[in-house]
């Protein structure tokens, strides 16, 4: 009998986090102010509290994790390990097909991993207020869950294609006790500007960001402060519990080392969280592809040049070294809402750039189909951004079939799908419409890269 579950007992949960940036084998370009110079960590301040700035900008390879957070984390973590036995055998695959099981969660997904810790760094910096954007409602549940166990107010700003298709984690949010609008909304100068240019837009992160930026800064009280739920290095820095959990469990399963490690990447977070700990073991000459995988309509990493580029819509945020579709982009209004994002994390972005990563594109009807063939084998039904991973996941578990080579691969099941039931009934009655971005649209929109300062290209010849 095939071990299915492998659990790690609390006392072995992680007590650092992995932070890659020291890592890299050539140092990340800085985020630069409106004037192109390197911002400096003061500049900051009006948006996140100094204690999460100083995780920000840090060169330390392991920091600490207060045991404080570690007491809130041990509410779910550590997550299970799982084998996907079911699946394997459908696809007479002689790979291995390991999970990392992140929907045990609270809220159902990763987010959790890094809303726990911000809401408790902002609260020892005496903040009083949280405002945030949110994509599939996941992150904005998330931090909603978060702060209400740590004692902070919430605002969530919800991309006006998931709050009407996804009620469900609205109302998630209001549970916790925090306030979600729709986004872009009449509460703030971005939101009021865009839609006047676009009275029907669906929304997207980067307008979301711009309108929960400005309600943070603006709050005439002082005490609100500004939280991202991706992108940002502290973000994936506490990700990374993940994968090093991820490292311990395959050990006792008998893995020396995966030979491919998988996760969707929005903002790239959850693929971050899942794959530094293996990125470092492959630095240091572990032979291990990891593969970031992203919507086609939405294609930073594989499609958009490594420029530098705001945020968010509204320019408001620093610019920041990645790949990226332009911040002007609006994705088109694909279930997963989660991975409608115009950038890539400046820290995902630099290890593809080092060619430490090898990413690809999936269209959602591909990736709904390898979720209902996982929902038919292993039983659960995963959000549509997990689905991403999870049509690699098949990818590369019939390619080690046709090759004959017995693969262990890992991946991360970032969130469960049963607020996501109306993409589900879409694929279901043949209604999903495909959706990838033409060239022509990609031309449009990285217009608005004109006249930003470029960051070195010594690595990359695709600008
Ligand atoms: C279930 C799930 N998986 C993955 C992602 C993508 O996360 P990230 O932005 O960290 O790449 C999201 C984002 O909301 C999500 O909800």
């Amino acid at each position: 009998m095939n071990e299915v579950k492998i659990n790690l007992p609390d006392s072995e949960i992680p007590r650092q986090w992995y932070n890659l940036a020291p890592d890299l084998p050539t140092p990340m370009q800085p985020p630069l102010g409106p004037d192109g110079k390197p911002v400096n960590p003061e500049m900051l301040k009006p948006v996140f509290p100094m204690n999460l700035i100083e995780q920000e900008v840090s060169r330390e390879t392991w920091i600490k994790i207060p045991e404080e957070i570690l007491e809130l984390l041990l509410k779910w973590r550590p997550t299970p390990l799982k084998r996907a036995v079911s699946l394997e055998r459908h696809l007479k695959t002689p790979a291995k097909i390991y999970y990392k099981d992140e929907s045990v969660s609270p809220a159902g997904s990763h987010k959790p991993n890094t809303a726990i810790p911000q809401a408790w760094y902002n609260k020892q910096a005496g903040i009083k207020k949280l405002v945030t954007e949110t994509g599939a409602g996941q992150w904005g549940s998330a931090l909603a869950f978060a702060t209400k166990l740590v004692g902070l107010e919430c605002k969530v700003f919800m991309v006006r294609a998931s709050f009407d298709q996804k009620p469900f984690r609205k109302m998630m949010m209001q549970v916790w006790g925090a306030t979600c609008v729709a986004s872009p909304s009449d509460e703030t100068n971005a939101g009021r500007e865009i839609l006047k240019k676009m009275p029907n837009t669906t929304g997207s992160l980067g307008i979301a960001i711009s309108e929960a930026v400005e309600a943070a800064v603006t709050d005439p009280t002082g005490s609100s402060r500004y939280s991202l739920g991706s992108v940002l290095n502290h973000v994936l820095l506490h990700q990374t519990i993940i994968g090093l959990e991820a490292q311990k469990q395959l050990k006792l399963a008998g893995v020396k080392h995966p030979d491919i490690v998988i996760g969707c990447a929005g903002g790239g977070s959850n693929f971050a969280g899942i794959s530094f700990p293996f990125v470092k073991e492959k630095i240091d000459g572990a032979k291990i592809e990891i593969i970031p995988v992203e919507p086609a309509s939405c294609p930073s990493l594989t499609k958009g040049p490594f420029a530098y580029d705001n945020g968010d819509i509204a320019q408001m945020t620093p610019l920041l070294p990645m790949y990226t579709l332009g911040h002007a982009f609006v994705p088109a209004s694909i279930h997963a809402g989660g991975l409608r994002y115009h950038g890539m994390a400046p820290l995902v972005s630099a290890a593809a750039l080092e060619g430490l990563l090898k990413p690809r594109a999936y269209d959602q009807v591909k990736c709904f189909e390898a979720a209902i063939l996982w929902s038919r084998t292993e039983g659960t039904i995963p959000a549509p951004e997990t689905s991403h991973a999870i049509a690699a996941t098949i990818d590369e578990a019939i390619k080690a079939r046709e090759e004959g080579k017995e693969k262990v691969i890992l991946f991360n099941y970032s969130g469960h799908g049963l607020m996501d039931l109306v993409g589900y009934d879409q694929f279901l009655s043949g209604k999903l419409p495909a959706a990838s971005l033409s060239e022509a649209e990609l031309k449009e929109s990285l217009k608005s890269l004109e006249g930003l300062p470029k960051p070195s290209l010594a690595k990359t010849g695709r600008w």
